[in-house]
């Protein structure tokens, strides 16, 4: 089973893929770090992420045993990565990995921006976890001071809604929802609920499936 989990940021996509994989059995792969650490590698290469040809030269390099890297988890690895991504030729140098992942025997879960629509228009099942921009911004607060990292609201608020119009209103593969994705609404929902309402339509998903197979 492939379960595709498609969403802005902080809409605690990563978390519910990351609780879905568990439950399934399935290994799990967070594209987002993908990106970011492209963005890594390109900056300590002294590389202007703006510049397509030589950002996608890195992406075609990326090491992926080096994604547990602690420093892609900052605010500032995230507005980097989503930079990087604008660019579609760094897409197409990280799509055979991410096909290949999402194809293993079992499956594999896969959550980011173009997972229902790029990366496996095909999945099982596509969930688009959304949520308001105050309180997307008000969980990545929460998660990054809990961490010890200092930060204003506002500036969370900020950089999400930076990020935001760049995902949705870039060329190369933007944040949208696949039209065959249900919508996973989060903003009344804790991380527990968001977990179960996520089974329940996966189930349904599956169910669904079976029936008309
Ligand atoms: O965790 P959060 O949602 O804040 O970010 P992320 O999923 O790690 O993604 C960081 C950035 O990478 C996003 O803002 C996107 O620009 C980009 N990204 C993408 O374009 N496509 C993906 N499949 C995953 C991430």
């Amino acid at each position: 089973m492939i379960v595709a989990i498609d969403g802005p940021a902080a809409s605690g996509k990563g978390t519910l893929a990351k609780r879905v994989a568990v439950h399934y059995g399935l290994p799990h792969l967070d594209t987002g770090l993908l990106y970011r650490a492209v963005a890594r590698d390109a900056l300590a290469q002294g590389i202007d992420l703006d510049d397509a040809g030589t950002a996608a030269k890195v992406a075609s390099g990326l090491q992926v045993a080096t994604l547990d890297d602690p420093a892609l988890r900052t605010v500032g690895a995230g507005e980097a990565a989503s930079r990087v991504a604008r660019h579609p030729a760094v897409r197409t140098a990280l799509l055979a990995y991410q096909r290949s992942f999402a194809n293993r025997a079992d499956g594999a879960v896969l959550d980011g921006r173009d997972i229902g629509t790029v990366i496996c228009p095909d999945a099982d099942v596509k969930l688009f976890v959304n949520a308001s921009a105050e309180v997307r911004a008000m969980r990545r607060f929460l998660e990054l001071t809990g961490r010890g990292i200092a930060v204003s609201e506002a500036s969370v608020l900020a950089d999400i809604r930076a990020r935001d119009e760049r995902d949705l209103t870039r060329g190369s593969a933007p944040l949208v929802q696949a039209p065959d994705a249900v919508l996973l609404e989060t903003s009344n929902l804790d991380i527990d609920a968001a977990f179960r309402a996520a089974i329940d339509l996966i189930e349904a998903a599956m169910s669904c499936a079976g029936r008309a197979g």
